[in-house]
């Protein structure tokens, strides 16, 4: 137990959590890094703080400034708290179809807040680009740029992937992940393997989302969409970039809401749904690779931040969510069968 002077100084050092249910199912040991025990409740807190702290070493960033940024919505929390314990502002630039829950987090953490229409990357209207503008006409304000800012990397090279190191004592086998930067799995599997170079790196892509098809062949392509917030992306960034990814699949929201459900009535952990699709990429992973494997993944938020989409049952009807075979054994079936083999995506 420590003493500390700001809440950004809490940011890091989160427990492992063995997922028993399915642990016992796979007879391999799936754990979750529970990053919704940072401070502002998501893995983002840990990008959001070196991301601003480096800014500051190199002077670029200053207290009484306003830091802006594009976000889903977690790095926006992220970066609200961390703006206060450094004395400076927070505006964030958010498109007006994520989870209203998240909206409100970034207002209490008093941050200001844009919302914008939706619109693909090229449109100059596009979250992303209203943020990197508004730096631009603002001398007092400085873009965090989590796409592209590599201090979104480090966070987790320095921090997460040695706590994960050091938790299970040098036992990995699989490291499992979802990519909304590619922050994440990028920092956790570049110190990961230099640890070990034979721990495997899973990516786990939603419906909607270009990586899985980038990994396979080497193009942007996506079909459906997701309730999935935060992750999955349409373009090469430079956090993703540094990945060292083994194997990729690509994963339907059906999965999300049953394992979701599964997990949260056998083990009582309400998970957000990026973490929900983790947990489906860990569970397709340990029944493709047999049992006796640890394997660890990432609790990146709690189902509080999904309660609008994820655990709202009329929401979950509109997009056909609903009513559908949520029996585990018949999820086990297809991870273990030859289909799923064959849609995941091998070595690079
Ligand atoms: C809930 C949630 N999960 C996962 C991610 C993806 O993390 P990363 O940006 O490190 O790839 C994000 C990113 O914003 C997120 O908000």
């Amino acid at each position: 137990m420590r003493v500390v002077q700001h809440q950004a100084e809490m940011i890091g050092n989160t427990d492992l959590l063995r997922v028993r249910s399915l642990s016992e199912l796979t007879g391999c040991n799936i754990y979750l890094k529970c990053e919704f025990q940072n401070p502002g409740g998501s893995v983002k807190d840990r990008a959001a703080l070196q991301m601003v702290k480096d800014a500051i070493e190199r002077e670029e960033l200053k207290p009484g400034m306003t830091i802006v940024e594009g976000t889903a919505g977690n790095t926006g929390i992220g970066l609200a708290l961390v703006a206060k314990a450094f004395g400076m502002q927070m505006l964030a630039v958010m498109p007006n179809d994520q989870a209203k829950e998240k909206e409100r987090m970034i207002e209490l953490y008093g941050g200001k807040l844009m919302t914008v229409d939706p619109c693909p990357f090229s449109n100059q209207n596009h979250f992303y680009h209203r943020a990197r503008k508004l730096a631009e006409q603002h001398k007092d304000h400085w873009w965090a740029n989590q796409f592209e800012n590599t201090a979104n990397t480090k966070a987790h090279y320095l921090h997460t992937g040695p706590e994960i190191w050091q938790q299970l004592e040098g036992n990995l086998d699989i490291l499992v992940s979802v990519a909304g930067t590619g922050g994440t799995i990028a920092g956790n599997s570049q110190y990961l393997k230099e640890q070990d170079e034979s721990v495997q790196v899973w990516l786990v892509d939603p419906d909607g989302s270009g990586l899985y098809q980038y990994m396979k062949s080497g193009e942007f392509k996506s079909h459906g969409g997701s309730i999935t917030e935060g992750i999955g992306i349409m373009r090469l960034v430079d956090n993703f970039r540094q990945a060292k990814v083994d194997k990729a699949v690509n994963l339907p929201d059906k999965d999300i809401v049953a394992l979701s459900r599964y997990v949260r009535n056998k083990d009582g952990i309400v998970l957000g749904s990026s973490s929900a699709l983790n947990v489906a990429g860990a569970l397709c992973a340990a029944l493709q690779s047999g049992p006796g494997n640890n394997i660890v993944t990432f609790a990146c938020d709690l189902g509080e931040r999904s309660a609008s989409k994820l655990y709202n049952t009329s929401y979950l009807q509109q997009r056909g969510l609903l009513d559908f075979d949520k029996d585990i054994k018949h999820l086990i079936e297809r991870y273990q069968s030859q289909a799923m083999t064959d849609q995941i995506v091998s070595k690079f």
